[in-house]
């Protein structure tokens, strides 16, 4: 059936996410395996998260509010844009792929930074544009060589911000930089899932861009600060127009009854949202100091402010990747970027973070 297949997709290499933690016991025979690869809260859902998802498993046999419109007002009260500004997503990764369908025809153009969140490029490849990518210079965004690629045909500019899994951000005086004389029509897609875990005092405030530009669109995530990765939900917020062609591009039930619960009550937890907070970064700071020390064999560490952090081996990143989860530690073998000598790790709970540089301490 290969041949009869859509030949966008056959241009798409896998994306390989990091192994379950079942997979892993199985596999190495372990009782105790953690994982510290895919870049999720570990201290997950509150009690009150946990009610309200008990509460809404009530009513499964019912098909979701298409519309999420709880969420919808909580949401837009908090981020000062209007409800119909907002379109929602089976995690933010479904915001990218409504913002692709909704806007880019077969052989438009669509630039990325490389390496760069790897699923801008599926999902644009999916849709039949030309991937226009853009090498980061060291582990930053080339802001302007990314602004001279934009042609006729560019639809969408993605940046991560934060990126993954470089972890650093752009300031706003680049952002500005990078908007003046940007053209109007072609969208800028600021793609902020790790937002909450930024302190930087010059990180760039999209919202007040988007009220004043029309091509901004700026998407956000419960998947990670607020540990609800397991339900998919995501958002995005951008012109009353924009959101509107999104929301075309969109199944009618994309986000559950259940995921919709979860979020508003985690949105309203603040007490339990911020103790993570303050222990992931508190941790980020430990697990970095403690790399640091490794410096002398040949491990150097990129601090982003992100809860996850890229680590530079003295060796092979694949056969690291596997010595450490032969010892139960599962981290993101970085070579699937084309990064031979790297690893990203995401910051768990101290045990975990303890068990990881105990077993990275005895590999390298
Ligand atoms: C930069 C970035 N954007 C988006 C996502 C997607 O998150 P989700 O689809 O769970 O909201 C991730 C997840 O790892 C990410 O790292």
């Amino acid at each position: 059936m290969k041949n009869r297949a859509n030949k966008n997709i056959l241009g798409i290499k896998p994306y390989i996410p990091g192994k379950p933690i079942a997979e892993v016991k199985r596999a190495f025979g372990l009782k105790r395996v953690i994982k510290l690869a895919s870049n999720e809260n570990p201290y997950g859902p509150s009690p009150r998260v946990l009610a309200a998802i008990a509460r809404a498993a009530r009513d499964v046999n019912r098909y979701p509010d298409g519309n999420c419109h709880e969420l919808r007002q909580a949401l837009a009260r908090r981020m000062k844009v209007a409800p119909e500004q907002l379109v929602f997503g089976c995690g933010s990764d479904e915001v990218i792929v409504l913002a692709l369908r909704a806007f880019v025809n077969p052989g438009d153009e669509v630039i990325v930074a490389k390496p760069s969140f790897l699923v801008y490029s599926i999902a644009s490849i999916a849709v039949g544009a030309k991937l226009v990518e853009v090498p980061l210079k060291g582990l930053r965004y080339d802001l302007e060589a990314m602004k001279k690629a934009v042609t006729p045909k560019t639809k969408i500019v993605f940046i991560g911000n934060p990126d993954n899994p470089s972890g650093q951000y752009i300031s706003k005086a680049d952002v500005d930089a990078f908007l003046k004389g940007f053209p109007q029509d072609v969208l800028v897609f600021f793609d902020e899932a790790y937002f909450e875990f930024v302190t930087e005092k010059d990180y760039p405030d999209t919202l007040a861009l988007l009220r004043k530009r029309g091509n901004i669109i700026v998407s956000r995530t419960f998947s990670k600060l607020f540990g609800l990765a397991g339900l998919r939900v995501g958002y995005g917020a951008a012109s009353i127009e924009v959101a509107d062609l999104m929301n075309r591009a969109r199944e009618p039930f994309n986000v559950t009854s259940i995921a919709q619960a979860a979020a508003l009550a985690a949105l309203k937890d603040e007490a339990h949202f911020r103790k993570s907070l303050k222990v992931l970064t508190r941790e980020r700071d430990f697990v970095c100091a403690e790399l640091g020390k490794l410096g002398g064999r040949g491990v150097a560490y990129s601090k982003g402010c992100t809860n996850f952090v890229q680590v530079r081996l003295p060796g092979d990143s694949t056969a690291t990747a596997l010595a450490l989860m032969k010892k139960g530690v599962i981290v993101r073998d970085m070579s699937v970027w084309g990064l031979q000598h790297y690893i990203r790790v995401t910051i768990g709970t101290p045990a975990e973070n303890r068990m990881f540089l105990r077993a990275l301490k005895e590999l390298v």
